[in-house]
C-alpha cells in the first residue's frame, strides 16, 4: 500500500480518495503566469501529511449514515477555476465555468458515495488554506526548509512566497464561494482571520510583562488560546463545516467541532514537543526553531512553572549568547515535555469522546485512529 499520512499505515476508508488530493489541489491552482503557477504549486510537489483534508473526509464518511436534511449542492463548476490567460481565451471568455474535466471524472468514478462532492471540495480548500499559511509562516519564521526541501522563501524569495500564499487564499475563497453555503463560507473565512490572530498573539505576547515576566495560569491560558487560533481553528471549523455540508442537525455538527478542536489542540502541543525532541532531518523542517525565534511553547512554559530561573530568559526571548542552549537544557531536564504530552493525551481523549456516539464504521475507527497517530507521530 502507498505510504499513508503521518508516514504510518494508510487509513483504509479514505486511502482511495487521498490519492486524488494532490492532483485536485493542483487543478485549483493553475495560473496563466508560469512563475506564479510554479510558486503556488511548489508545496504540492512534496506531498504533505494531508491531515486536514483527511479529517474532513473521515468526518464526512463517519457522519454519512446519521440524520440529515439533504442539503443539495450541485457544483457550479467542478473543473478548473480559471483558464490560463492566453490571447485566445481573454477574447473568448476569461473565466468560463468549465465542464467536468477528464481528471475530475476519473476522480468521481473512483469516489466514495458516502462523501458529497462539496465535502470533497471542502477537504481541498482546507489544504489550500493550510498551505497558504505555511508559505506566509516560512517568511515570518525565516525558515529554510519545509517538507524536506528548501522552503519557498528560500527558493523564490519572500515577495513571491507571500504573493503565492495570497493567491492560494484567493483560489480557496473562490472554491468556497462555489459551495454556495453561507454558513460554511463564514466558518472558513473566520479561520483565515483566526490564523492571523494566532500568529499575532505569538508575535506579541500581551499576557506577559517582558520587564518582569512572571509565571501564572494566564501564561498557559494565553498559550492555549493562541494554539487554538493558529492550529485548532482550521481543523475544528473544517470538521464542523463537513457536518454542515452533510446537512446534519446541530448535535452532530457540534460533536464534529469538538472532535476537531480537541484533536487540533493536541496536534499543536505535539508539534511544539517535537521541536525539542526530533531532529530537523526527521522533521523535514528546522528543529529547535521555536527557542531560536524567541518562542516559549508548552514544554518551556511547564518547565518555567517549577524553575523560575527561566523567566529571565523568556523576558529577553532567549536573545543573549547561550540563552537558547541554557533554556533547552532546562526544559529537557524538567518534566515539561512529559506534561505537554499528558495534556495532549487529555485532548485526544476528549476528541475521541466527542464522537463516541457516532455509529460504528471504518471512518469512525479512522477518526479514533487519528488520535493515537497524533500522539505517536514524529513528523
Ligand atoms: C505553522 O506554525 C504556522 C501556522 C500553523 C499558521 C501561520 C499563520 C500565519 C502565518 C498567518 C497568515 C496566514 C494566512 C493564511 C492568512 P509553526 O511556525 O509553529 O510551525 P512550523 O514548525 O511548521 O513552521
Ligand atoms: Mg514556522
Ligand atoms: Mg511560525
Amino acid at each position: 500500500p502507498p505510504p499513508g499520512p503521518l508516514g504510518i499505515d494508510p487509513l483504509r476508508s479514505v486511502a482511495k480518495e487521498m490519492k486524488f488530493m494532490t492532483g485536485n489541489i493542483r487543478q485549483l491552482l493553475g495560473s496563466g503566469h508560469p512563475m506564479l503557477d510554479t510558486v503556488s504549486k511548489y508545496y504540492t510537489q512534496s506531498e504533505g501529511k494531508y491531515v486536514r483534508p483527511m479529517l474532513v473526509l473521515l468526518m464526512s464518511q463517519a457522519t454519512s449514515s446519521l440524520p440529515h436534511d439533504a442539503r443539495n449542492w450541485s457544483a457550479p463548476s467542478m473543473g478548473d477555476i480559471d483558464q490560463p490567460i492566453t490571447p485566445q481565451n481573454i477574447l473568448a471568455d476569461a473565466n468560463p465555468s468549465s465542464p467536468l474535466t477528464s481528471a475530475n471524472l476519473e476522480n468521481l468514478d473512483a469516489s466514495d458515495p458516502s462523501i458529497l462532492p462539496s465535502q470533497r471540495r471542502l477537504a481541498e480548500i482546507t489544504e489550500l488554506i493550510h498551505t497558504a499559511s505555511l508559505l506566509h509562516d516560512d517568511v515570518i519564521d525565516h525558515s529554510t526548509s519545509r517538507r524536506g526541501n528548501p522552503s519557498a522563501n528560500i527558493e523564490f524569495g519572500n515577495k513571491m512566497a507571500v504573493l503565492a500564499g495570497d493567491f492560494l487564499l484567493g483560489r480557496a475563497s473562490v472554491a468556497l464561494a462555489r459551495l454556495r453555503d453561507p454558513e460554511v463560507t463564514e466558518l472558513l473565512a473566520t479561520v483565515i482571520a483566526n490564523l492571523v490572530e494566532g500568529e499575532f498573539m505569538q508575535l506579541k505576547n500581551t499576557a506577559l510583562d517582558e520587564k518582569h515576566p512572571v509565571w501564572s495560569e494566564d501564561t498557559i491560558t494565553y498559550y492555549l488560546q493562541k494554539t487554538y487560533l493558529k492550529s485548532a481553528s482550521l481543523i475544528s471549523k473544517s470538521c464542523r463545516a463537513a457536518a454542515l455540508l452533510g446537512g446534519h442537525p446541530s448535535q452532530i455538527v457540534e460533536a464534529a467541532y469538538q472532535y476537531g478542536k480537541n484533536l487540533g489542540l493536541a496536534f499543536q502541543l505535539v508539534d511544539d514537543m517535537l521541536d525539542y525532541t526530533v531532529s530537523g532531518q526527521e522533521l523535514g523542517k528546522p528543529a529547535g526553531a521555536d527557542l531560536e525565534l524567541g518562542l516559549a511553547t508548552a514544554p518551556l512554559l511547564f518547565a518555567w512553572k517549577n524553575n523560575k530561573e527561566l523567566g529571565t530568559l523568556v523576558g529577553r526571548k532567549f536573545s543573549e549568547e547561550g540563552d537558547v542552549q541554557k533554556a533547552r537544557t532546562l526544559v529537557i531536564q524538567s518534566d515539561g515535555l512529559e506534561q505537554t504530552r499528558a495534556l495532549a493525551q487529555d485532548y485526544v481523549d476528549k476528541a475521541a469522546l466527542a464522537i463516541s456516539g457516532f455509529p460504528e464504521s471504518d471512518a469512525k475507527a479512522g477518526l479514533i485512529d487519528m488520535c493515537s497517530k497524533v500522539m505517536k507521530r514524529r513528523k
